[in-house]
């Protein structure tokens, strides 16, 4: 790949080859890719990406992998919605809704795992693994199901039926650790030396990692090329808040859209599991691990490998950081649900909180405009909401039916 010179250490800057590595072997810090912009910036155009696919792919020139057909599943290019009812309960005029939970296995990990099975096959590999919050099991087997790779999926063994099923049925091999995700990530670590497997999220993650890219860019191409004035997104590792900060940039730095980009960038987390959150709030740049219990399991990594980089994220665009209740991530949900019609999972309630939380201190302006990110689907985590379930229960006649409908009413 042209575009693709290295791996490069965010600490020490040391480079690697283009392989499946992720942590330096000097000072242990994390591998990013190293593009090569001068030959992105030449080929790149508004043009070009408007007459590219309706996925993801779209953006291709700006990924460490190639489009492979044998892994895709049509992530990514979903829609951005602009708000009505959500903006006018919130008191907000531009507000738009980035919905990722329509992606191919309903949460944004169809991007992330998009750019790391193409990789994975590249490299050569047979099976991919991930240790996974829920979300990434899913996208992790379908992807494998699609290109005929084995898959191993670690997931916490507590996680809420919808997500073991999500991935389940794809075929994957289900492996459910007693512990936390974090536990689960340990032993992940452990196998990824032993097992010559594909671990999206750990051997293969400075790949993996930049598929969040395509969240920036789709944003702002959505919004007719520009950078919206906020972004709130959910964090567990951190990594997607900080991508979406690296596309926007990426695209002003290449011209497709104005720069210096301005967005303020604001990070969610539930009070449950809050170690970046946290951080913001007592002005540390260090991360404290915390033993996660909260009901937004997607979001429940107690020890953010991106931390420290959200961090910086938040600091360089002048954003923020917001810890929403527990109970607010039921209602956050149930809101979106009841003025947009989007049901969307535990982290989404935990974004849309804490947004309503940024108009109602107005750090988001009335005229500001804004995209909030909705990256998972509700139906994977019915346990949430449970208490809305109150069918009307008739026998089959008119008159039950009127009856009830009267009492309802009065
Ligand atoms: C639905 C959803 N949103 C957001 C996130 C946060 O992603 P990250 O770990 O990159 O911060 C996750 C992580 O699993 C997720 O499942
Ligand atoms: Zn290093």
């Amino acid at each position: 790949m042209a575009h693709v010179l290295s791996l490069r250490c965010r600490e020490c800057s040391r480079e690697y080859p283009v392989e499946p590595l992720n942590v330096c072997e000097f000072c242990f810090g994390p591998l990013e890719v190293v593009y090569d912009y001068e030959t992105i910036n030449r080929v790149v155009s508004r043009e070009r990406i408007e007459a590219g696919p309706r996925s993801m792919w779209r953006y291709a020139d700006f990924l460490p992998a190639d489009y492979n057909p044998r892994t895709d599943i049509n992530a990514g290019f979903t829609p951005l919605i602009r708000s009505r009812n959500l903006a006018e309960e919130l008191g907000l005029n531009e507000l738009y809704i980035k919905n990722d939970s329509v992606n191919p296995s309903y949460s944004f990990k169809d991007r992330v795992v998009a750019v790391a099975s193409a990789k994975a096959l590249e490299f050569g590999f047979k099976t991919i693994a991930c240790a996974s919050t829920g979300n990434l099991a899913g996208a992790v087997a379908a992807h494998a199901a699609r290109a005929g790779m084995e898959a191993y999926v670690f997931i916490p063994a507590d996680l809420e039926a919808g997500k073991v099923l999500g991935a389940a049925i794809y075929d994957a091999a289900i492996v459910a650790v007693d512990g936390s995700y974090d536990d689960v990530n340990r032993l992940c670590s452990e196998l990824a030396d032993r097992y010559p497997w594909a671990f999206v999220n750990i051997n293969v993650r400075p790949f993996y990692a930049d598929g969040s890219k395509t969240l920036g860019y789709e944003a702002a191409e959505q919004l007719g090329w520009r950078a919206p004035a906020h972004a709130v997104a959910p964090a567990a590792s951190g990594a997607m808040f900080t991508k979406i900060w690296k596309g926007l940039n990426e695209f002003a730095d290449v011209g497709l859209i104005d720069g210096p980009v301005e967005t303020r960038m604001h990070l969610a987390q539930a009070a449950g599991c809050a170690p970046i959150a946290e951080a913001y709030a007592d002005g540390r740049l260090i991360i404290k691990p915390v033993k996660p219990n909260s009901v937004a399991k997607s979001l429940a990594i107690g020890n953010p490998a991106d931390g420290y980089y959200a961090l910086k994220t938040i600091e360089a665009s002048q954003g923020s950081a917001v810890i929403v209740a527990e109970h607010e991530v039921a209602e956050g949900a149930k809101l979106l649900a009841r003025t947009e019609g989007i049901f969307t999972e535990a982290a989404g309630g935990v974004a849309v909180s804490a947004l309503k939380r940024l108009a109602e201190s107005g750090a988001i302006g009335r005229d500001e405009s804004t995209v909030v990110y909705i990256t998972g689907n509700g139906l994977k985590t019915v346990e949430l909401v449970q208490d809305v379930v109150r069918p009307i229960h008739i026998s089959a006649s008119v008159d039950a039916f009127e009856a009830a409908v009267d009492a309802r009413v009065s």
